[in-house]
């Protein structure tokens, strides 16, 4: 059974053919970096016209790619939110509008929902139950996963998502945008060890915090007189400095995330842990997840880095149980930035 995927939640337009939920046949993603990096972050309406010029472009190639036509496929599975509205509203309008003039049944997916049956596109694939760790631009979330429709929210960011740190923290520190690569390659040649960057452990409580953190680096930043409205401050700073910023800027990151994992685990008495969201593409944590794994005898999911980040291979496998179970969306839906899983 095919499902064609759509996501336009955020900057990608991207569009997937997902054989029987695991079997990725096509995967198709339009990335806008090019258009919102000078601004240091996504300008939601730009999103929304770069969508509509895209959708159509990215849908044909990924049936193409897939040697398949609208005729060939059983459901087309559209994320309906949580998101940029407009940007939601170009994918969901043209779902509607296929499924209507085709025939085809329409499915809606919770991005969140997509982000969690990711690590199922690959092998080896999570049995249920299973803890997911959300890490993106826009989410930072941990839950407990029963099986399909069976989520459990055990805590959440309380401000800023980890992705959202590490843009803000690249913007302040001039080096460009999506922050997490840049912050993730400079880390590499610094020393985490090398400022005493906050850690918000929020003792008996698995939520998260990263807005303190990301204060910290500004403060640090305004103490070593580095001038943050200079365009590209690599220019004026040393170079190691900025390593050593970058490097220990994550490693108060993933101290949080991998600790927060690792209640987590002990609360809920589940030893198998799943990760994705643009975060999880980082080296660092994918690192330091796979040692706690190893030392605490925890199986550990993480999908390849093009599946961790935003994709609509990941709507297709989420919506291909919502076409099982004969969950599909009528064609007056309507899509919501704010959609709690
Ligand atoms: O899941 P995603 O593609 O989109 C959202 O749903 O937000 O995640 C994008 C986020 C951005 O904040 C980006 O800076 C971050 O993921 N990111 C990374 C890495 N690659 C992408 N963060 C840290 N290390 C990386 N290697
Ligand atoms: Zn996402």
């Amino acid at each position: 059974m095919l499902i064609l995927g759509i996501d336009t939640s955020c900057d990608d337009t991207s569009a997937s053919v997902v054989e029987n939920g695991t079997n990725v046949i096509s995967n198709i993603i339009s990335n806008q970096t090019e258009i919102h990096k000078k601004y240091g972050g996504i300008v939601p309406e730009l999103a929304s016209r770069r969508h509509i010029e895209m959708i159509w472009p990215v849908v044909d190639e990924a049936l193409k790619t897939a040697g398949v036509t609208f005729e060939d496929i059983s459901s087309i599975a559209v994320c309906h939110g949580p998101g940029l509205i407009g940007s939601l509203l170009v994918g969901c309008s043209f779902a509607k509008a296929i499924c209507y003039s085709k025939g085809i049944p329409l499915v809606a997916v919770n991005h969140l929902e997509g982000h969690i049956f990711s690590p199922f596109l690959e092998e080896p694939r999570p049995p249920f139950p299973f803890l997911a760790l959300i890490v993106s631009g826009g989410h930072t979330s941990l839950y407990r996963v029963d099986g399909f429709s069976k989520y459990r929210e055990l805590g959440r960011t309380r401000d800023d998502a980890a992705g959202e740190a590490y843009d803000k923290v690249s913007k302040l520190l001039g080096l460009g945008y999506p922050g997490g690569p840049i912050i993730d390659k400079l880390a590499q040649n610094g020393n985490p060890k090398a400022i005493d960057f906050p850690r918000a452990y929020l003792p008996e409580s698995l939520d998260f915090s990263f807005s303190g953190l990301k204060t910290a680096v500004l403060n640090f930043v305004k103490r070593t007189e580095l001038s943050v409205r200079c365009k590209d401050i690599s220019h004026i700073t040393p170079h190691a400095l900025l390593n050593d910023i970058a490097a220990s800027f994550q490693a108060s990151i993933v101290d949080v995330l991998v600790r927060k994992t690792e209640w987590a685990i002990k609360k809920e008495h589940i030893k198998r842990v799943t990760f994705s969201g643009g975060v999880a593409a980082n080296s660092e944590l994918r690192k330091r997840m796979k040692e706690m794994g190893e030392q605490k005898e925890v199986e550990i999911f993480i999908p390849s880095a093009p599946l961790c980040t935003d994709n609509a291979a990941m709507i297709a496998a989420a919506g291909y149980h919502h076409y099982k179970s004969g969950n599909f969306a009528e064609l007056d839906l309507n899509p919501k930035a704010y959609m709690p899983l």
